[in-house]
């Protein structure tokens, strides 16, 4: 039990590395689109990615909180707050990129930038700030 405990956890901090490595890609990415067919094709490729993602760390809490009787600590109950917000930007960037952007318009990549860096951007503090107060 001890060590299935030790393996979630493991495998659930690893999954938060590469989660912060996905999203600083994708803003790397964006940074340096010259246009947005390639990037919205790349981001075909790179959100069930991320998707994968969320979905591992939210396993692999749930099965540690199992293991602790579902005690919804603050810390907890922070995770699973932080982790519902950062699902519910993705789905908001995916939706603006493939509903709301008009791929034809010249400003099109322009103006979906300014929303892509904003939504990334507080997954980004989400993650950081979180991480940040699991391990003191
Ligand atoms: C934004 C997403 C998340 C981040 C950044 C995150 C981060 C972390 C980190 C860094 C640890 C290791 C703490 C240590 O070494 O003691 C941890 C542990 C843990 N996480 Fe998460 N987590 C996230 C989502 C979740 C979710 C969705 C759940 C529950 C469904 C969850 C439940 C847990 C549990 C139970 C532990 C074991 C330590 C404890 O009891 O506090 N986490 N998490």
């Amino acid at each position: 039990m001890e060590a299935m405990y030790t393996l979630g956890l493991n495998i659930h901090i690893v999954g938060v590395l590469i989660l912060l490595g996905v999203v600083m890609f994708n803003g790397a990415t964006l940074a340096f689109s010259k246009d947005i067919r390639v990037y919205a094709r790349r981001m075909r490729i790179v959100m069930p990615i991320s998707s994968s993602l969320l979905f591992l760390l939210f396993f692999t809490g749930a099965i540690m909180m199992a293991a602790k009787h579902l005690v919804f600590s603050s810390t907890n109950t922070a995770m699973i707050v932080g982790i519902i917000v950062i699902i519910f930007l993705e789905i908001k960037r995916y939706r603006v990129l493939r509903y709301q952007t008009d791929i034809l318009n010249e400003n099109a990549l322009a103006e979906y930038k300014a929303k892509g860096f904003r939504y990334l951007g507080i997954e980004m503090a989400i993650l950081l700030s979180l991480s940040a107060w699991m391990m003191v």
